[in-house]
């Protein structure tokens, strides 16, 4: 069972900042007259849902079939392919690929990325755009190792507690989500674990690749890049 599968229906309360992340993509993508998108990772639907209502012909892609039900719940008509970022055909090419709220550290090695860059490549026109949004580990791991954050919903019958630690290599996320119901009581541990990918490598391998490294922002606001003080790191890449 894929890791997303159990938090599913926890993960929106948890990311509620999509709305100001939203225009830094689209207009990225408009500024490059980007059409044809697919998302890798899209998840519960919150940048691929938007996305189509402003008029892009967005696909996601998507392991977990409990985060794609969960996203034709709200939007059935997207375009959805239960599939692996890493091992892909979708016997199409796209204008423009995503990765995005840390997509690519869900793989667990630098060759499990590089497998996914591989078909990403495959699936972009010449000219394509592939837009990544990582952590910039250090400057998070600094600021909330051993952090815990709530979130609930409005009437408190789910609540979820994240707690952050660096552990065995990885940046481990735990959730706790406590559900109050007729049934009485549930609470479930789920681990996210995150990649701990060296930066170099990963532009090194977008290279060899075959991307151009186009651009470099520190997060989805479009602010500067600053390796010692951005939380995130995000790569515009182009395929030539
Ligand atoms: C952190 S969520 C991001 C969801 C969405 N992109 C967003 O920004 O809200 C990462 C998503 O990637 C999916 N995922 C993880 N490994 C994957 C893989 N190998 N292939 C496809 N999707 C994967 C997870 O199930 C999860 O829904």
């Amino acid at each position: 069972m894929a890791v997303y599968d159990d938090i599913s229906d926890a993960y929106d309360l948890v990311y509620t900042d999509v709305d100001q992340k939203l225009p830094f993509v689209s207009e990225l993508l408009q500024k490059h007259d980007r059409q044809q998108i697919l998302e890798l990772g899209s998840g519960s639907g919150l940048f691929t849902i938007p996305l189509k209502q402003k008029g892009f012909n967005i696909e996601g892609l998507e392991i977990s079939p409990e985060m794609m039900a969960v996203t034709q719940k709200k939007f059935p008509d997207l375009v959805l392919h239960q599939g692996d970022m890493r091992n892909f055909s979708l016997e199409k090419q796209f204008d423009a690929i995503l990765a995005l709220s840390s997509a690519l550290t869900l793989l667990s090695s630098h060759d499990e990325i590089a497998r996914c860059l591989q078909q990403t490549f495959q699936h972009l026109v010449p000219g394509g755009h592939f837009l990544v949004e990582l952590p910039n580990h250090p400057i998070e791991i600094a600021n909330s190792d051993g952090t815990q954050e709530v979130h609930c919903n409005d009437d408190r019958s789910i609540i979820v507690v994240i707690q952050s630690e660096k552990t065995e290599g990885r940046w481990r996320e735990s959730w706790h989500i406590f559900r109050a119901s007729a049934e009485g009581f549930q609470h479930k541990e789920v681990l996210c674990d995150e990649f701990l990918y060296s930066p170099d490598r990963l532009e090194a391998q977008l290279l060899e690749t075959g991307f151009k490294i186009v651009d470099r922002y520190g997060d989805l606001l479009g602010s500067v890049f600053d390796e010692g003080t951005s939380w995130r790191r995000v790569l515009v890449c182009q395929k030539p």
